[in-house]
């Protein structure tokens, strides 16, 4: 069966080790016994706080990080690389999220670089793209999200490509209490899933993970993740709330859909 995912972004919140402490004390409470059988929970916090969350996140959750540099290891001010991720028990790194674009002037080339590097140890990508309103209204969601995602798609092997997971985070729906409609976030998934496939043939573009993200909470997960038939969903500020992640998760594993699709899109 495809697994959904659930991965709470902290962002740059959680300023202490106290607020640490507290978060994956009501973390764990919150998910204890929870059968996570077809749903995988990722909590992504800040660089600093990583390790505490690697030691004390509950089994039935795994670790991510915001971001990576490419290079392994040098003359490298300020960065982080993929073995020290890899070293305190990281499994998923975010890539291109919207906000690294437009405040660390991260290029569509710098994430194909940390997508190659990350594959290289083992860590799995979640690469973001998504469109600006101004785009969306001007027509261009296609061609921005496939210039986007063009660079991070090539060179890689199929084996490799199985890894990744592509989270369709439109800009404007970041933070703003708007989301899509299901058949807007459903339309980009198939641009996204006729990308890989024409990249790495269907069978390969079915196993990779299509998550949406923006303004994300438990009473929308029906409209943006189930009804658009996205694989999870990729999640802001309600993911800085542990009980909240909890609910979606429960409420992901428990998920039925009316008449179970292996996460194929309608074509169309
Ligand atoms: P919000 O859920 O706060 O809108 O943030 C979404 C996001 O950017 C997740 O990466």
């Amino acid at each position: 069966m495809k697994k959904r995912y659930l991965i709470g972004n902290l962002k740059m919140n959680i300023l202490s080790v106290e607020d640490t402490e507290q978060y994956l004390s009501v973390f764990r409470r919150e998910m204890k016994g929870k059968k996570q059988e077809s749903t995988v929970t990722v909590i992504a916090p800040p660089f600093p706080y990583l390790e505490r969350f690697h030691k004390e996140l509950p089994e039935n959750a795994a670790l991510g990080a915001q971001d990576v540099f490419w290079e392994k290891e040098g003359s490298y001010t300020g960065e982080v690389s993929y073995p020290m991720l890899k070293d305190i028990g990281t499994e998923y790194v975010i890539v291109g999220h919207s906000e690294r674009r437009q405040y660390g002037r991260e290029t569509d080339e710098d994430v194909a670089r940390k997508v190659q590097a990350l594959l290289k140890g083992n860590l799995r990508p979640v690469i973001c793209t998504g469109e600006t309103e101004d785009e969306r209204r001007r027509g261009e969601t296609a061609a921005v999200l496939e210039a986007q995602l063009r660079g991070a798609l090539e060179d890689l092997s199929p084996m490799q490509a199985e890894k990744i997971l592509i989270a369709y985070e439109p800009r404007w729906a970041i933070g703003t209490d708007r989301t899509p409609e299901s058949e807007d976030i459903l339309e980009a998934k198939v641009i996204i899933y006729r990308m890989v496939a024409a990249a790495y043939g269907a069978a390969v573009a079915e196993r990779i993970p299509i998550l949406y993200g923006g303004s994300v909470k438990a009473s929308l997960l029906d409209r943006v993740c189930f009804s658009a038939q996205m694989d999870g969903v990729l999640v802001g500020r309600e993911s800085l709330f542990p009980y909240e992640v909890a609910k979606m998760a429960d409420i992901i594993e428990n998920y039925q859909a009316p008449e179970r699709r292996e996460g194929k899109p309608e074509e169309g």
